[in-house]
C-alpha cells in the first residue's frame, strides 16, 4: 500500500515538510510506503482550459511535474496534500498543480483516501482545509480526518515542532488514514468498487 504526499510549500525543509514528516513516521509504523513530492518550489502554471487533456491527450498539454506526478497518483492508495496558508488560501502554485492534476487525469480516483494538512502562523486554516478537501470530494475520494481540523501552527522554519497538539493531530490523521486505506483495500477485494453510473452533466439549465 502506498501514500503519495504532496508538499505545497516552496520550502522543502520548512514547516509543511516537518508536519508531513510527522505523518510519515506513522505510515512507516503502519507498514505503508510513502513518497513526498515537492511542488511548491516548482514553476507550475495554471490550467488554460484548452481541453486537450479531454479531447486528445489524456494528460496535460504542459509536460511538467503535473504529468510526472499523475502516474504516481494513479498507483497510490492515498493522497496527502500539505500546504502553508498564504492570504487565507493554499499556496497558489499548489492550487495550479492540483487543478491541472485532477482535471487532466481520467483514471478512476474512487476510494483513494485523501487527507489535507494545513500549516499557518495564525489564520486562514479552516478555509484552506476546505479548499483542499474539495479536490477529494469531487473525485469519489473518502476524506480522512483527525482529532481536530488538520492543522498545525508555526511561522519560522521549525516552529511547528513546538505545537504539540498540531503534531498529535498529524499523527492521529496518519493513523486514521492508514486504517481507512487498509479497510478499503480489504473491502475492494470483498465487495469491489461501487457501481458507476453514467455522469449526467446538466449545467443547471438543461
Ligand atoms: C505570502 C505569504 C502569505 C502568508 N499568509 C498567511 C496567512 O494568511 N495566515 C497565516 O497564518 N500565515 C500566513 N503566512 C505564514 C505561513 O503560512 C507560515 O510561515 C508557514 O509556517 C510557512 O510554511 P513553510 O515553512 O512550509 O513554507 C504567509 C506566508 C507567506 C510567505
Amino acid at each position: 500500500m502506498k501514500v503519495l504526499i504532496i508538499n505545497g510549500s516552496p520550502h522543502p525543509k520548512g514547516n509543511t515538510k516537518l508536519a508531513l514528516d510527522e505523518m510519515v513516521k506513522i505510515f512507516d509504523q503502519e507498514g505503508i510506503e510513502s513518497e513526498i513530492v515537492h511542488v511548491g518550489n516548482k514553476d507550475v502554471r495554471g490550467c488554460i482550459a484548452c481541453m486537450s487533456c479531454k479531447t486528445k491527450l489524456d494528460h496535460c498539454v504542459f509536460d511538467d511535474i503535473v504529468n510526472e506526478t499523475a502516474k504516481k497518483f494513479e498507483e497510490c492508495d492515498g493522497l496527502v496534500v500539505g500546504t502553508p496558508v498564504y492570504y487565507g488560501s493554499a499556496n497558489s502554485t499548489l492550487i495550479s498543480f492540483l487543478t491541472r492534476l485532477f482535471y487532466s487525469t481520467s483514471f478512476d480516483k474512487t476510494m483513494k483516501v485523501g487527507a489535507s494538512a494545513v500549516i499557518a502562523r495564525r489564520g486562514g486554516i479552516s478555509a484552506t482545509y476546505d479548499e483542499l478537501n474539495k479536490f477529494f470530494a469531487i473525485s469519489g475520494m473518502p476524506i480522512a480526518s483527525s482529532q481536530y481540523w488538520n492543522s498545525i501552527h508555526g511561522r519560522e522554519q521549525g516552529e511547528v515542532l513546538q505545537d504539540e497538539e498540531g503534531l498529535q493531530t498529524m499523527r492521529v490523521l496518519a493513523r486514521n488514514m492508514s486504517f481507512l486505506m487498509k479497510c478499503i483495500h480489504d473491502g475492494k477485494e470483498k465487495y469491489g468498487l461501487p457501481e458507476k453510473e453514467e455522469f449526467h452533466r446538466t449545467n443547471f439549465i438543461r
